[in-house]
Parts: C-alpha cells; sequence; structure tokens
C-alpha cells in the first residue's frame, strides 16, 4: 500500500487496523519504530506519509470513505475445529468483510489481497450480499469483489513491488478489474498485469508458493544425498542450474524453508485436495513439508554427531534466528525447532541476530533467557557481541545468510573457540578456501 501511494500521488491511502498500537507505531516520528524491518520501506513511509499515505484508527470513517478496500489481513492455519492443522483460518477475512459491509458507502470494490483457499470471494461475496441496505436508492450499498493476491517476498519487498514479475488480477466485474489495473498500469507494463478469473488468481497464489517451497526441499534432499557420495551440492546446483528450463534461481540449499507463507500455504493446498478427495495429490504436496521438517532435524541431529553424540554443556553460537536475511520475521524460522532440539540436548546456545530481538527469541524458543556460565542443563542466552561470544565457544552454527557474518574475523573468533570446535554452516555463506585455513572443523551444507 505505500508503495501504490508512492507509485500514485492523486490516490489517498490509508491503513487501517483493529491494533492501536501498530497504528501508533506506523505513526511513530522514529521512523525506525516502524513495526516491520524491510529495506526501503523506511524511506517509502517517509516520503508519502501525511501527503497521501495515512495510519488511521477509524476503521469506521476510512471504510466510509473508500472506493476500494484491499482485504490484507493474515490467514493462519487453524488450530482447532474443522480443518485443524492443515486449513487456513479464515476469521479476519471474514471479520473484515463484516466491518466494510457494515460501514462502506455507495458502490465498492472490495479487493482480496490475503493469501486465501480458493473460492474465499464466494463468501466475502455472500457477507457482502447481505449487507443492511437502505430502502433510499441513494444510498443503497454495492460491491464487486476481485482477487489480486501479493507475490512479493520479505527482504525484497520493495524491490518486488516496484518491479514485479507479474501483478494478478481475478474477477467477473470488468468495471473492477480495470480499475484495479490502472492503478497498477503507473508504473507496470501492461504486458506483465495478468487477467484471470477469480478461482484461478486464488489458486494461483497457493500453487507459486508450493512450487518455490518444492524447489527447496527438492535442493536439500539433494543435499543429503551429496553428503552422502561425495558430490557437491553447489556443482550440482551449477551444473543444473544452466539448463534454462530448470533455471539458476531457489536453489540454495539451506537449513529449511520457513516464513508465514510456504508452510501456511501447502497444508492448506493438502487440506483442499484432500477436500475435493484427490489424495495422491494432497500426499505428493505434503511430502515437501515432510522433507521441510526432517530436515531441520538432520541439521541438529549432525551437530550433535560431530560432537559424539551429546552437546551436554556445549558452548554453541547461533548465527541468524530470523527465517531469512533482511527481514526481522521469525515466523516457522528452521532456527526454532534447530536451537530447540540443541537445548534439549543440554546445550548453552548464545544467539545473535542483527534484527530479531531478545524478546522475539524468547517468545518463539518459549524459555526464559539465562546466563549460560555454570549450568548444567540446556539454556539460551542473546549474545550482541560475536567476538565476545566466542571465547571459549565449541561451535557456531549459522542460520540465517546475513551479510554481516560474512565479514566476521573468523581468523580472530576460530582463535578464541575452544579446541576442538566447529563452524556449522547450513547457508553455504563462507569460502571453503578461508575455511581450510582456520585451525577448525568446518561442515558446509551439501558438501
Ligand atoms: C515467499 C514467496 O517467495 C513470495 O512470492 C510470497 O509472496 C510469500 O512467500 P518469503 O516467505 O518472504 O516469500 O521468502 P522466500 O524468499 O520465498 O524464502 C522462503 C524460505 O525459503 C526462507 O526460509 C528461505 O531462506 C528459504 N529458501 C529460499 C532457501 O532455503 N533456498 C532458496 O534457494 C530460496
Amino acid at each position: 500500500m505505500a508503495v501504490i501511494a508512492d507509485r500514485c500521488p492523486e490516490i489517498k491511502v490509508t491503513l487501517v487496523d483493529k491494533d492501536a498500537t501498530k497504528i501508533d507505531l506506523w505513526n511513530s516520528s522514529d521512523l525506525s519504530k516502524l513495526p516491520i524491518y524491510e529495506p526501503g520501506l523506511k524511506e517509502v513511509v517517509e516520503r508519502n506519509r501525511g501527503i497521501n499515505l495515512y495510519f488511521s484508527k477509524d476503521l469506521k470513517k476510512s471504510i466510509e470513505d473508500a472506493d476500494m478496500i484491499f482485504i490484507s489481513v493474515n490467514t493462519p492455519t487453524k488450530i482447532s475445529g474443522l480443518g485443524a492443522g492443515y486449513a487456513s483460518d479464515l476469521k479476519w477475512v471474514e471479520s473484515s468483510a463484516r466491518l466494510v459491509a457494515k460501514y462502506a458507502k455507495g458502490h465498492t470494490i472490495v479487493v482480496e489481497k490475503s493469501t486465501v483457499p480458493v473460492r474465499t470471494a464466494e463468501l466475502i461475496q455472500e457477507i457482502l450480499s447481505n449487507a443492511d441496505n437502505k430502502k433510499n436508492i441513494f444510498e443503497e450499498k454495492n460491491f464487486s469483489v476481485i482477487s489480486s493476491p501479493e507475490f512479493l517476498a520479505e527482504g525484497t519487498a520493495i524491490k518486488d513491488l516496484e518491479n514485479p514479475d507479474r501483478v494478478l488480477i481475478g474477477g467477473d466485474d470488468q468495471l473492477a478489474v480495470k480499475l484495479l489495473k490502472e492503478i497498477y498500469l503507473r508504473w507496470i507494463p501492461t504486458d506483465k498485469i495478468l487477467l484471470t478469473n477469480i478461482w484461478s488468481s486464488e489458486l494461483s497464489k497457493l500453487i507459486a508458493n508450493a512450487f518455490l517451497a518444492q524447489r527447496v526441499s527438492s535442493i536439500n534432499s539433494i543435499s543429503s544425498l551429496c553428503e552422502s557420495t561425495g558430490a557437491d551440492i553447489k556443482e550440482v546446483v551449477l551444473a543444473i542450474g544452466y539448463d534454462k528450463r530448470i533455471g539458476r534461481k531457489f536453489l540454495s540449499p539451506g537449513p529449511g524453508f520457513g516464513g508465514s507463507c510456504f508452510k501456511k500455504d501447502i497444508l492448506n493446498l493438502v487440506y483442499l485436495c484432500r477436500f475435493y478427495k484427490l489424495e495422491d495429490v494432497a500426499d505428493y504436496w505434503e511430502q515437501v513439508l515432510i522433507l521441510n521438517e526432517k530436515h531441520k532435524e538432520r541439521i541438529s541431529s549432525l551437530i550433535i554427531d560431530k560432537f559424539f553424540g551429546t552437546v551436554s554443556n556445549k558452548k554453541i553460537i547461533i548465527l541468524g534466528f530470523a527465517f531469512k536475511s533482511n527481514t526481522n520475521d521469525t515466523r516457522e524460522s528452521p532456527a526454532i525447532k534447530i536451537t530447540k532440539n540443541l537445548i534439549e540436548n543440554g546445550a548453552q546456545l548464545l544467539i545473535n541476530d542483527p534484527k530479531v530481538s531478545r524478546k522475539q527469541i524468547l517468545e518463539e524458543l518459549e524459555m526464559e533467557e539465562f546466563e549460560i556460565d555454570n549450568l548444567s542443563s540446556g539454556s539460551w542466552q542473546f549474545a550482541s557481541d560475536i567476538e565476545m561470544a566466542s571465547k571459549e565457544a565449541d561451535a557456531i552454527v549459522i542460520l540465517t545468510e546475513w551479510d554481516e557474518y560474512k565479514k566476521i574475523n573468523w581468523e580472530s573468533v576460530s582463535e578464541n573457540m575452544r579446541k576442538p570446535s566447529w563452524i556449522f554452516d547450513t547457508r553455504n555463506i563462507l569460502k571453503e578456501e578461508r575455511l581450510k585455513k582456520l585451525n577448525i572443523n568446518y561442515w558446509q551444507v551439501g558438501s
């Protein structure tokens, strides 16, 4: 929405949320307090806030005034009830639609921006068509529902929005589709704006994420095979990536995929397939998730194995807690499972991340932070100074590919460590030639 405001000065964009604290943070004069860290976002907000970009707590007035409303709420996996553990919870979509039905005036275009199961537009339409209409024709409200899923990735969101691979708009109401297309046409070429029917649009978002996640699980599965056979994943990626049909992107092995989308969307896809009695299709996609979970376990087990079966009382530095670099998002981060496994096995962790706060780590691990010295059980502590943390450490595990970590003085850090010591580079960010020169054992995924 901030990018729309940036590209369309004559359009007034208002963001509303029931969470007043969030709106206060978005309005904060200190731009470092914005609730999301995303490269370039601060600058876009700074350029437009108060001019044509507003953050408001007044849901009623904002909805009344709007010609077009983007429903952009989260759709987490249901934790109870029918479809628990698989289906998406649409309660926030539903309550947003109810608010729109209640407060909207005149004709309003409702754009489904949240990632939703196919046919959710039907639910929104149903709620809106039951809106309490006044008898007076001039006050009558009516709606057009269209779908336009968002394909941005975290960490590159602004770049993705300014120069997207495509924009997708699905819907039957040609006028509504045209109006939304005209917004994007201000900065996106027409051939990148795809128009489809509403169900294809909803489904395409789930499928794009499923294909991307499948690619990561595929390459992670091959990383284990490389380690067993003496092949090197970097060389295999290069060899297969040269094939234009396969392509080079999204083939980096790692500690497993995380983030708020991949797991949720595949679970949702599996649920949909089972709903339509497509068991084989459901099993096929579920395997992408099963592999991802096993891959994370493989990483923690491997670390324990390298220490001859016990990490009890070992001091281990964890570099990176975000699910990928350039974001402070920790949702479904592989770091959660890997660090929990190590703590359960008695390790004493020193966790560093340039953007993730200790509070966030505490919430994810559901475990208080402790001074690690003299503890007999597993524990964790936040470490802002990596060099200091490395004193007498037994291992360093790189879990997020932050650029900062490439620039560490590895020579001095490895000297500080208690021998025999290990570096586990799950993101393959360190050059092997450099690692070889250190007086240290190292492991890189797929090598
Ligand atoms: C994803 C989709 O890319 C985006 O189009 C969609 O709108 C939302 O979901 P995001 O979750 O922000 O975006 O991150 P993405 O870059 O796709 O990475 C997801 C996970 O896969 C991360 O944990 C990342 O580290 C991992 N990954 C990605 C790899 O392990 N290897 C790769 O080659 C690429």
